[in-house]
């Protein structure tokens, strides 16, 4: 059976128990810790930002998966690294500081920046986002982002047309891409992605609203 990588979604923890909240899932067996990173800009909504990853950092030693929801990705990366992020996503939508007509070049050399620090690098995609925009760049980063909600808020629908995207990443992507889904993933629609091809899965309000933590996480695997 191949690794589920299960990243369960800060977002929906208690912020002002974050440490707790973390050793829960920790302790019930979830891989990574995903963090939303949101600016009020490329989204509705405003969250945290580096300070609060570099005190996550000391509370857990399980690799950090950052999604960036910001505009101007470029000019934070290296405030993630030193805050001690593993993983940096950002949105292939985002506006970058960069030329509308190097556009490629500008994401090409993100991913680069990223990987330089020795971390993974990843993209994302909005729900209206077509997956062939990614196609350049499969081959240079670590993991895809297929949004199954419009970004900014935790507790939202699943989308299946969405998660439909992740079977086109897959044919087309080399065998080590890690595909990642995120958005009103729960046991049913986390097995639906699974079968499109994702094997990582981000989770926040069905994990942190179960009754029993370690169940829900092994019912994403
Ligand atoms: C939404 C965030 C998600 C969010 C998921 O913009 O990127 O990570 O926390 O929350 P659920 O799992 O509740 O849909
Ligand atoms: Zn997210």
């Amino acid at each position: 059976m191949e690794k589920v990588y299960v990243s369960p979604s800060i977002l929906s923890a208690d912020f002002a128990n974050l440490e707790r909240d973390i050793k829960l899932v920790e302790n019930a067996g979830a891989d990574w810790i995903h963090v939303d990173v949101m600016d009020g800009h490329f989204v509705p909504n405003i969250t945290i930002g580096a300070p609060v990853v570099k005190s996550i950092r000391k509370v857990t030693n399980l690799p950090l998966d950052v999604h960036l929801m910001i505009e101007n990705p470029e000019k934070y990366i290296e405030d993630f690294v030193k805050a001690g992020a593993d993983i940096i996503t950002f949105h292939y939508e985002a506006q970058c500081c960069h030329c509308e007509e190097q556009r490629d070049v500008a994401i090409s050399s993100l991913i680069k920046r990223i990987r330089s620090f020795g971390l993974k690098a990843g993209i994302s995609i909005k729900p209206k986002t077509s997956p062939e925009v990614l196609l350049p760049y499969l081959s240079e980063i670590d993991m895809a982002l297929v949004m199954t909600v419009e970004p900014g808020f935790g507790g939202q629908k699943f989308m299946e047309d969405c998660a439909k995207k992740v079977a086109y990443i897959r044919k087309n992507s080399p065998k080590n891409l890690i595909i990642q889904v995120d958005g009103g993933i729960n046991d049913i629609t986390g097995k639906i992605c699974k079968d499109y091809g994702a094997n990582s899965l981000v989770a926040g309000s069905y994990i942190y609203g179960a009754k029993d933590l370690s169940q829900a996480i092994l019912s994403l695997k």
